[in-house]
């Protein structure tokens, strides 16, 4: 299994492409799902858990060709897909591919608004908390579908001439709950109005990429989305917007090592909070005409409380690379996660790097301390990998980071961008 090997001290300076956003790409893909047509998708990041919802799609019948040489981008980074699903093949997600990555649950939305029927198999628990799917059930039972859970398995069919439009409000904000909701109401009679609908750029993305493919979806970026629902889509080409947590991970890695490090492609909109955060910590952020400039030269790094929220407030995606900066930061900082139950794993990881975190509940308080020692770590998840990636980075020596293969569900090429900029990052295959 490979390991990344980080030989830490060394500043960052240079350049840095950021990627199409992973969760944009995700939920773009299965939009394909919706139409006979092809949908072309740029941008999009050569990523673990691409590939793995490519054979996902592939199993309910959607064709993929991913482009050569001609359709590259210049740098080598994200490609152009083609995704066409003449006809639907398969209406089961079984569990095997389901219970390997979580977002493939969302096919459940297009497949019931297509096929009038779904099989899909529970996600289960994951590394960051149990991660319930009631919200999703509740919401398209609210577009007349019948749902019943036998053996593991949602069976969801939709009544006989299909979803119909309504008004449904979500207790809680739910990301993957608004994306279902948004594209299964695309194709139902009638007008759907989501209320409490989650507002990450991501479903403005998806919500931008389904009106070009003839949906008539207004208000996302809102509370309130309205769907009016459509009797077909059509193919569309769309460009996946900037990775937004790839940006701030890489903002935070700058805050913590010092040096100057411009992201190119991104976009600062995508992520005020986090980088205003990152201002109040020490790091001086501009934009320029291709992207973010961030510079930490002399200054040390100060404490900041955070509280994670759903956008706009500061993301939870970036919750434990913002620990690890903290823990160098010249005070006590609070870090309080209010999205997942779980998602406090790197804690430990990190003391092991000589961290002084203690963890009270949802908060954890972090004692920055005057220098970290390198040490074989290992996360069990994609963010906590890289915050512990962000701590090798700046501590004395080496520091190894087990289980690589999350870090590959989310970031793409990273040794090679941290490399760029004069880090020291080898992967090491047994
Ligand atoms: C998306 O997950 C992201 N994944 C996550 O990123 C991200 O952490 C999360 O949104 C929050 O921003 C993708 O986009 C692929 P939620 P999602 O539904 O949609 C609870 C990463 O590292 N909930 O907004 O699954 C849930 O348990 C990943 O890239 C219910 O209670 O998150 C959580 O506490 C990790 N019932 C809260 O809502 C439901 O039916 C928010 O989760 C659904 C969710």
């Amino acid at each position: 299994m490979d390991r990344i090997k980080i030989t830490g001290g060394n500043e960052l300076r240079g350049i840095i492409p950021i990627s199409g956003a992973k969760n944009a790409a995700l939920p773009l893909m299965i939009a394909s799902l919706l139409t006979s047509d092809t949908l072309t998708l740029e941008n999009v990041p050569h990523l673990a858990d691409v590939e793995g919802l490519m054979r996902i799609l592939g199993n309910h019948g959607v064709d993929i060709a991913v482009n050569g040489r001609r359709e590259r981008q210049e740098d080598g980074y994200s490609r152009t897909i083609h995704f066409t699903c003449r006809t639907i093949a398969d209406t089961t997600a079984p569990y095997e591919l389901v219970s390997k990555m979580r977002a493939s649950f969302w096919v459940i939305g297009p497949l019931l608004a297509r096929e009038g029927r779904a099989r899909v198999s529970l996600p289960g628990g994951c590394a960051i908390g149990t991660r319930p799917v009631d919200l999703f059930l509740e919401g398209l039972a609210a577009l007349g579908a019948n749902i019943e859970i036998d053996g593991g398995y949602v069976n969801a069919t939709a009544p006989q001439g299909g979803l119909v439009g309504s008004h449904y409000s979500f207790p809680k904000v739910s990301v993957g709950a608004t994306h279902v909701m948004m594209m299964a109401a695309t194709l139902a009679k009638g007008t759907t109005v989501i209320d409490n609908a989650a507002r990450e750029p991501e479903v403005v993305d998806l919500a931008n990429c389904l009106n070009a493919m003839g949906a008539r979806i207004s208000g996302a970026g809102t509370r309130v989305i309205t769907v009016e629902g459509v009797t077909s889509l059509s193919g569309a080409r769309h460009r996946v917007l900037p990775d937004r947590i790839e940006t701030g991970t890489y903002a935070m890695a700058v805050a913590m090592t010092g040096g100057d490090v411009t992201l190119q492609g991104t976009d600062a909109a995508l992520l005020d909070n986090a980088l205003d955060t990152l201002r109040q910590a020490g790091a001086e952020i501009t934009e320029t005409e291709s992207g973010l400039r961030i510079v930490r030269n002399r200054n040390g790094i100060q404490p900041v409380d955070v509280v994670t929220e759903p956008f706009p407030g500061f993301p939870t995606d970036l919750q434990a690379q913002f620990m690890a900066l903290m823990t160098r930061a010249g005070g006590v900082s609070h870090i309080t996660e209010t999205i997942f139950e779980n998602r406090f794993m790197h804690v430990q990881e990190l003391a092991r790097l000589g961290a002084r975190i203690s963890l009270s509940g949802q908060m954890a308080r972090v004692e920055g301390v005057p220098r970290l020692k390198g040490a074989p770590v290992m996360a069990t998840d994609l963010r906590a990998s890289v915050s512990l990636v962000i701590a090798g980075l700046a501590a004395e020596g080496e520091t190894i980071v087990n289980r690589v293969y999350h870090l590959d569900r989310g970031f793409e090429r990273l040794e090679e961008k941290l490399n760029r900029c004069g880090a020291n990052v080898q992967r090491v295959s047994d």
